[in-house]
């Protein structure tokens, strides 16, 4: 991308540690942001002892440069490292990951430390982490604290409150750094005014008018803005929800894509919450400004884009609705009139037990956002330019895609059960969800596509089995397309087996018609459909999965492929089980070969999860 090439073609990294004198490179693996934003709290730690850190996006830089980091006097790496997929590092970091497992990088006098952000539902639980940790030490560099396993499943937000307060003082000590008191509460950044007439970004990302004249190629720093083409319902009128069927038309962008792949949008903030915070804080919601780094030499020099209004952050550029993170309750704390408001944020903030425990139900359990928080704490009122420095980007969400382009390559389809739901009297809406349920046809919204390894067995021959109930079905509407394709061109196309799963098939069973059709033409073989709640005892996926074992194994047995697409808490674990005791019970495998045998077909990739928590 051009901003890459522009910041490789600046000084490198080492080059800025030894001329602006840091001495810590922190780098991140992030997918979502979250290791970025942690990354970024490390280093504004930091000044607590009056250092200064540089902040490295993987991506941006020449790995090889790291092996120069031995020239740095007293070097410290730091690394935040998702974990994603299945035990993959994160897009920004697999050429990072590549260069460090290489071995051929020497860096005897680094010291390091590494903090894993991973998910216990997941099989491979902080694998990336894992690696690195061990991985640096082979290189030669020196451990100064435990790697940090931060697990998403329980609470990422503590696991990293208590490994950051920890790894600071024993940096401080390795080094012999002194704690400079005033630097704490230092800002960041700083508010600037915008003249009159300058042009202003109104949502856009890389650059000012980059949706009107949209310049591929698109990815996360550089959204296309697609129109939405069709947006239907799925359930029926008997649902208790909605779920959406969402047609993006990209006709004329050159985006391509494949069945198996996934699609980011980038959502808009509720405009009901965003005018709750201004009423709160009572601001000029319209007025221009620039938030710029105080410190000249930083690579980030603005947190969002700038310059843009303070309502435009709060609807495209900050994350208004997630629970909010302890440094964030530590810095508003400061602005509390009353004293018991102010002892109970700062109490939210510290690693303690009693700190910790009532985090993680005020907070995490109770999902507090900015705006619940603000509005609890009535005399909490922060200025609104220090708010938005604290406030985490708004992320784009993904959806696995539920079309082939062998259909319609200009249009590509996502499904989405829209998130809803109450905590006592607080309605929780979904942030992209909700969003999308706005977007009528005609409407527009910046999106990208991601490729993933999901793909179809290159052999149109192959059988395949899909999993996929509920919304897990969305990338096998794609793969029916695609074979149905090839079917209509008059090639030989294999069994395609579809295990789906819905609560009734009155309600939430989408696509009905559309798989009775692929039935009929023949692309679809075998479907198994486990309605959960039309009757008195459950029935899932994998109870049809074991109904029909002896097929499965057959299938298997003769080279299929399976898919599994899905929620990952739950099903994916039970159906992982249910395939692991046919191929005992059925292919006569003992325990640890069948184990064997599931590992080999994931290496293989006769396996393959979308799978999300
Ligand atoms: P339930 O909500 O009635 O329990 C799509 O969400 C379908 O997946 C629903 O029918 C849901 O059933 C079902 N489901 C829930 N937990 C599951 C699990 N552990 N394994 C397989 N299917 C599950």
């Amino acid at each position: 991308t051009p901003s890459a090439v522009a910041s490789k073609s600046n000084q490198s990294f080492i080059d800025r540690m030894k001329n602006e004198n840091r001495q810590v490179l922190i780098m991140y693996g992030s997918q979502t942001g979250t290791a970025e934003e942690m990354s970024g709290r490390l280093a504004k730690d930091l000044t607590r002892y009056s250092k200064k850190a540089v902040v490295v996006d993987p991506e941006d830089i020449e790995v090889e440069d790291l092996a120069r980091l031995t020239e740095v006097e007293d070097a410290l790496l730091v690394l935040c490292m998702a974990t994603y997929g299945e035990g993959d590092p994160t897009d920004n970091a697999v050429t990072l990951v590549e260069y460090l497992n290489a071995g051929d990088c020497d860096l005897s006098g680094v010291r390091f430390a590494v903090f894993g952000l991973g998910n216990k539902t997941y099989e491979h639980f902080n694998e990336i982490g894992i690696q690195m940790d061990k991985q640096l030490e082979k290189l030669g560099a020196k451990r100064i604290f435990h790697l940090g396993l931060g697990d998403d499943d329980a609470n990422l937000e503590e696991d990293f409150m208590i490994w950051r307060e920890a790894f600071l003082p024993k940096v401080a000590e390795e080094f012999g750094w002194e704690l400079n008191t005033e630097a704490e509460t230092m800002r960041q950044y700083q508010l600037e005014p915008v003249e009159e007439g300058k042009a202003l970004f109104k949502g856009e990302f890389g650059r000012l008018g980059a949706y009107e004249r949209p310049r591929p190629p698109f990815d996360v720093k550089n959204p296309y803005l697609a129109t939405v083409a069709i947006n239907d319902e799925l359930h029926t009128e008997h649902s208790d929800r909605s779920c959406r069927h969402i047609e993006f038309s990209v006709e004329g962008s050159r985006i391509r894509y494949e069945a198996g792949d996934h699609l980011a949008v980038f959502p808009t903030n509720d405009p009901a919450l965003v005018d709750r915070l201004i009423s709160i804080l009572d601001f000029e919601p319209d007025r221009a400004f620039r938030l710029v780094n105080v410190d000249e030499d930083a690579s980030k020099r603005h947190p969002f884009p700038c310059p843009t209004t303070f309502r435009t952050a709060l609807s495209h550029y900050v994350d208004i609705c997630a629970p909010v993170k302890s440094h964030v309750l530590k810095a508003i704390s400061e602005y509390c009139t009353d004293e018991s408001e102010k002892e109970y944020l700062n109490k939210l903030s510290v690693a303690n037990e009693e700190g910790l425990k009532e985090y993680a139900r005020y907070i995490v359990k109770e999902r507090r956002s900015i705006v619940d928080v603000l509005t609890d704490q009535k005399t909490c009122k922060p200025p609104i330019e220090y708010l938005l420095e604290l406030l985490p980007r708004l992320q784009a969400r993904y959806y696995s895609i539920a079309s082939s382009p062998r259909v319609n390559e200009e249009k590509i389809a996502v499904c989405a059960v829209v998130t809803k739901y109450t905590i006592g009297d607080r309605l929780i809406n979904g942030v992209c969800t909700r969003y999308l349920t706005t977007k009528d046809a005609g409407s527009k919204s910046p999106v990208f596509v991601r490729k993933s390894t999901m793909r179809l067995p290159h052999r149109t021959t192959t059988q395949v089995i899909m999993i996929g109930p509920g919304t897990g079905f969305a990338p096998f509407r794609g793969f029916l397309q695609d074979r149905q394709f090839h079917k209509n061109a008059g090639k030989e196309v294999g069994a395609m087996h579809l295990y789906y799963g819905c609560r009734h098939p009155d309600h939430d069973y989408i696509y009905k018609e559309e798989l009775e059709k692929f039935q009929e033409d023949g692309v679809l073989t075998h479907l198994n459909c486990a309605f959960s709640r039309a009757q008195e005892k459950k029935i899932y996926v994998q109870d049809r999965l074991w109904e029909t074992r002896d097929r499965i194994w057959e299938s298997i047995n003769a080279g299929a492929h399976v898919y599994i697409c899905g929620d990952a808490r739950n099903m994916a674990r039970d159906v992982q089980a249910t395939l692991q005791k046919i191929f005992r019970e059925v292919g006569g495998k003992s325990e640890t070969d069948a184990v064997a045998y599931f590992k080999d077909m994931e290496k293989t990739k006769r396996y393959q999860a979308d799978v999300w928590s």
